[in-house]
């Protein structure tokens, strides 16, 4: 049994062939690889995106989906998750999907289930789901020529999961990751490539990855307002020029903080296309997980 819990989970070769169903199911129809297959979402945390996708995904490919409302659910009663978990795993379900605001926890429940986990995301470790949807539409964009591509990845890149997944598993696809963000927002140390400003690198960058401001996982205001912060590291018309990047963001996307209103209609902005991929992907994952 194969769970997801980080992206080094799956061998390059393994996300080669995912991404060759992937491609099979990227017109989101439906077929019954997974008929009589029952799946369980928890999210902890909130979501419209991963929620939906891993729903619809699952329906597609005709199992069956129990998203527990965990605001209505025992816990609130003063159950443990290792509790919930083992009664949920219980009921045997064929997979079980979570995502929780603390580092780790999706690995820690491996050894308490029968069934394969899938990290939706857990806190500001892992979204494996996010990377590998946001890889495949690197690799579709540019045919399959990722070795060399350069990465840029901007915002609050400290507190981002998003961040933590891809840093990992763009550069075993060929590509240089760096990051851009205020100091603030900065990995400590020196082990990666971070600069202050997207200028000093807009002419080197074959993708720019923007990323939401996360308040929710700041102990302190580092911006008075987040327009002070979007002066220098929103995603404008006046950014990119006419230069040929490729644009994405995992979303949320907070509108003219992030990304420009017009940079979000802008042909070289595939975030809605990362949404539609994030689908085909996670079909793709469910498959293999659960075939
Ligand atoms: N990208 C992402 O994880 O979005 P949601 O929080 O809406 O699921």
């Amino acid at each position: 049994m194969q769970h997801l819990i980080t992206t080094s989970d799956f061998s390059k070769e393994e996300i080669l062939e995912l991404f060759e169903d992937a491609r099979l199911f990227k017109d989101l129809t439906s077929n019954n690889y997974l008929n009589g297959k029952i799946i369980v979402n928890l999210f902890f945390e909130n979501s419209t995106r991963t929620r939906s996708a891993f729903e619809i995904a699952a329906k597609r490919l005709g199992a069956q989906v129990i998203s527990l409302d965990v605001g209505r659910s025992s816990r609130s009663k003063g159950e443990t998750i290792f509790d919930t978990i083992a009664n949920i795993n219980a009921m045997k379900p064929d997979a079980i999907t979570i995502r929780h605001s603390e580092c780790g926890l999706p690995g820690s429940l491996i050894e308490h289930v029968n069934c394969p986990i899938i990290n939706a995301g857990d806190g500001t470790h892992a979204h494996p789901t996010q990377a590998l949807l946001d890889l495949f539409t690197i690799v579709e964009h540019f045919k399959g020529e990722t070795e060399g591509k350069k990465v840029a990845i901007i915002g609050d890149v400290k507190s981002s999961r998003v961040a933590g997944s891809n840093r990992k598993l763009l550069p075993r696809f060929g590509m240089e990751v760096c990051f851009v963000a205020p100091d603030c927002f900065k990995y400590e140390g020196d082990e990666y490539k971070q600069y202050n400003h997207i200028s000093e690198i807009i002419d080197e960058v074959d993708v720019i990855m923007s990323l939401r401001t996360q308040l929710e996982r700041h102990h302190e205001v580092y911006f008075e307002s987040l327009n002070e912060y979007a002066k220098d590291y929103c995603i404008t018309e006046e950014t990119l020029g006419e230069r040929d990047i490729l644009l994405l963001h995992p979303g949320p996307v907070n509108r003219n903080i992030d990304i420009s209103d017009e940079m979000l209609k802008d042909p070289r902005c595939k975030v809605l296309e990362q949404v539609s991929n994030g689908v085909a992907v996670r079909m793709a994952i469910l498959k293999k997980l659960l075939s």
